[in-house]
């Protein structure tokens, strides 16, 4: 179908077009896309679409012109979330390109749990006010922290928190530095810093002992496998994928660094692939003082995330 050519198709038309193009390319979710890059093209939200699709109207030409763009792209496999520049993570809008990780929908149930975590302990010191001024305000790290999507999402949900995103990569800390311009966190406070998750309590160590959690969502594909998505393989960083030759390796120097970061009863949280469990749960019982590990499963019951908790008593 030559799109630029047929003014008068309508919303219907287009869209059924465009979406036996991006199945036949192998995109997972085509006629979502399909409606989703025609609402960015076309400068609307996916209500107006929706209208305009139910009342059949017609396309512009120049937003056709603008869509059969976006739909090539997309048919070779650029990422939605890069063609529209924004990514949907829990109750935030995202800004994201390239040079920075595409958060993920399995990566919101890491924040879940340490909301969760922290609105226990909250119960337990008996705040029941969390938003004034007397109570703990509690401290979270977010290592490897990219688009800043989790230490966000925890800044903006929870009422008043200090949140501290760790990335090394320079282009994914101007993201991050970007969205928290634009999100609003309320009474809490977020900062993200250039540093190395590796080493990062032993290159502060005014700061270890200080977090109610330690969250990380780290690289951790073993160095010789290629995604099978070229969504991934090619357009996600090669930092935000590549742990090491298991793909534990990082991993494992983050958990070290995390154990020291906690205070006592302070809750770890990391995700990893669905079939390094077993490998998470065996770094963190090799630990002086994390114990209870526990992996969780993502939205579709793979395993997908570890918990575990800082010794109380050293
Ligand atoms: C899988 S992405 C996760 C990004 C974000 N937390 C999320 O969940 O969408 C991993 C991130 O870790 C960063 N990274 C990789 N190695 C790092 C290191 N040693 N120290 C700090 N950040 C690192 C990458 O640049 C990337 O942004």
């Amino acid at each position: 179908m030559r799109w630029e050519t047929e003014v008068s198709a309508d919303v219907p038309q287009v869209l059924r077009a465009a979406t036996g193009l991006l199945a036949e390319a192998g995109v997972a979710s085509p006629d979502t896309d399909a409606a989703a890059l025609l609402a960015h093209a076309w400068d609307i939200d996916s209500g107006a679409l929706n209208r305009r699709r139910l009342f059949a109207d017609a396309v512009p030409a120049a937003v056709l012109t603008e869509f059969a763009d976006l739909i090539g792209r997309r048919a070779s496999r650029v990422p939605l979330q890069h063609l529209t520049g924004r990514a949907a993570f829990r109750h935030l809008e995202l800004l994201i390109g390239p040079g920075v990780f595409v958060p993920r929908p399995e990566t919101e149930l890491l924040v879940t749990e340490v909301l969760q975590d922290l609105a226990r302990h909250a119960e337990k010191r008996g705040d029941e006010n969390e938003g004034s001024a007397d109570v703990h305000v509690p401290f979270v790290v977010d290592l490897c922290s990219g688009s800043g999507a989790i230490t966000l999402s925890l800044a903006c949900e929870h009422p008043r928190l200090r949140a501290l995103g760790v990335e090394r990569e320079p282009a994914a800390l101007e993201w991050s530095f970007t969205n928290l311009e634009l999100a609003e966190v309320g009474d809490s406070v977020v900062d993200f810093v250039a540093g190395d998750a590796t080493t990062f309590a032993d290159d502060h160590p005014e700061l270890c002992g200080s977090a109610d959690a330690v969250v990380t969502n780290p690289p951790y594909v073993p160095d010789d496998a290629r995604p099978r998505d070229p969504e991934v393989a090619d357009h996600d960083p090669a930092p935000a994928l590549y742990g090491g030759a298991s793909g534990l390796e990082i991993p494992a120097l983050i958990i070290a660094q995390a154990e020291k970061l906690l205070h006592p009863d302070g809750l770890f949280v990391m995700e990893h692939g669905e079939d390094q469990g077993a490998g998470v749960r065996d770094l963190i019982a090799a630990t002086a003082s994390l114990s209870g590990a526990r992996t969780l499963p993502d939205y579709t019951g793979r395993d997908r995330f570890t918990v575990a908790r800082r010794a109380v008593i050293d």
